[in-house]
């Protein structure tokens, strides 16, 4: 029997509509367009504003917007895994209120936390329910209201993260075409860089935990970004190296968007050419799990059935991890 592997057959994104540009920030805090764009490649950020709008607001709308594209019936999805470290609350999984939202009434849901890798992970995670052949329609989102947890007083981070989403739907296919590979890793002991100090069973949330600002990213930047480069780019030239591709054979890298010196490090390594590399950060900064379904949203048009591309992501945790995909469709 031929293997069945998991095909990307649709691609959907969303983002507010609220733009926070560097021109802005400048008034926050003390920094500069210039450093910014420099140091990151960041110009504008998405913010989501208004009353009780959560992570689920992005996901539904990517999710509504999926469905109509691929022509696919909310009823008929099976599975929704939802890639989020910003969920609407503490529980009920953000997935549950996103399968509610956009009608998905025989779908199962759950939310999955893997930081900036969250996408990649969940994505491996979705492909393995279309491989068993038990589940033929599985939606894997990555959204994050990462304005919901920013401390915009904190120059070091405030500059660096955005909100919005994507989602993608996977479907079985027998065809050579879909997740090919995947290499997820991850360290706990990396947790000391990257984390949010209070709000979790440890140190659940008190008035003073609230005073000294521990419901905020906590980021030590220019370690995350030594440990960013390096395994980001290791794991790129590994999953290529295990899958016979050159430079030559991949159509594109579609990396995690946390800086833009971290993306040339990476395809650097991979020996793949700027034309090569999604690029979005400058609008979009990093939406965490948002950023590469952002990606693949955007350069839609530009994919054609059967090129090779080179997911790749790394955050906190650590996480980071890759993904052969051999694209599954011409444009629409
Ligand atoms: O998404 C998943 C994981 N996260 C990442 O991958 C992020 C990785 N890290 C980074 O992208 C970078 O480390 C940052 C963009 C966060 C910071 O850039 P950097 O080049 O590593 O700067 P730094 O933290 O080493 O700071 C250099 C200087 C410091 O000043 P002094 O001590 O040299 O006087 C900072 O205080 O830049 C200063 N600085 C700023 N200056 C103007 C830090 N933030 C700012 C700012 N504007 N916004």
């Amino acid at each position: 029997m031929k293997k069945i592997r998991a095909a990307i057959t649709g691609i959907n994104a969303w983002v507010p509509d609220y733009v926070l540009t560097n021109q802005e920030i400048e008034t926050m805090v003390d920094t500069n367009d210039e450093w910014i764009t420099s140091r990151t490649g960041i110009k504008e950020r998405r913010i989501l504003k208004g009353e009780d709008q959560g992570t689920s607001v992005i996901g539904i709308n990517a999710v509504k917007g999926l469905l109509a594209k691929t022509n696919t019936k909310a009823e008929d999805i099976d599975l929704i895994i939802c890639a989020t470290t910003t969920p609407d609350m503490q529980f009920p999984a953000t997935g549950n209120l996103i399968a509610d939202g956009v009608g998905a009434k025989n779908a199962f849901s759950y939310d999955l936390q893997a930081a900036c890798s969250g996408f990649l992970y969940a994505l491996t995670t979705g492909s393995q329910f279309i491989e068993t052949g038990k589940y033929k329609k599985v939606i894997v989102v990555g959204a994050d209201k990462m304005s919901s947890i920013i401390d915009y007083t904190d120059r070091a981070t405030c500059i660096i993260f955005g909100d919005g989403g994507g989602a993608v739907l996977l479907e079985p296919t027998t065809e050579e075409f879909g997740i090919m590979d995947t290499i997820m890793k991850s360290d706990g002991s990396g947790a000391p860089y990257l984390h949010m100090k209070a709000g979790g069973s440890r140190r659940p949330a008190t008035a003073e935990t609230v005073a000294a600002r521990q419901h905020y990213v906590y980021q030590e930047g220019s370690a995350v970004f030594k440990f960013a480069v390096t395994n980001m780019a290791d794991v790129s030239a590994e999953i290529m190296e295990r899958n016979n591709l050159q430079a030559d054979d991949v159509a594109w890298l579609v990396p995690h968007q946390a800086n833009k010196r971290i993306i040339d490090a990476t395809a650097n390594r991979m020996g793949v050419g700027e034309d090569k590399v999604m690029l979005n950060i400058h609008k979009f900064g990093n939406t965490t799990s948002g950023t590469i379904p952002l990606c693949l949203w955007e350069y839609e048009k530009q994919l054609k059935k059967g090129d090779n591309l080179i997911l790749a992501a790394f955050g906190g945790g650590f996480t980071w991890g890759s993904i052969y995909v051999k694209w599954a469709y011409d444009p629409k």
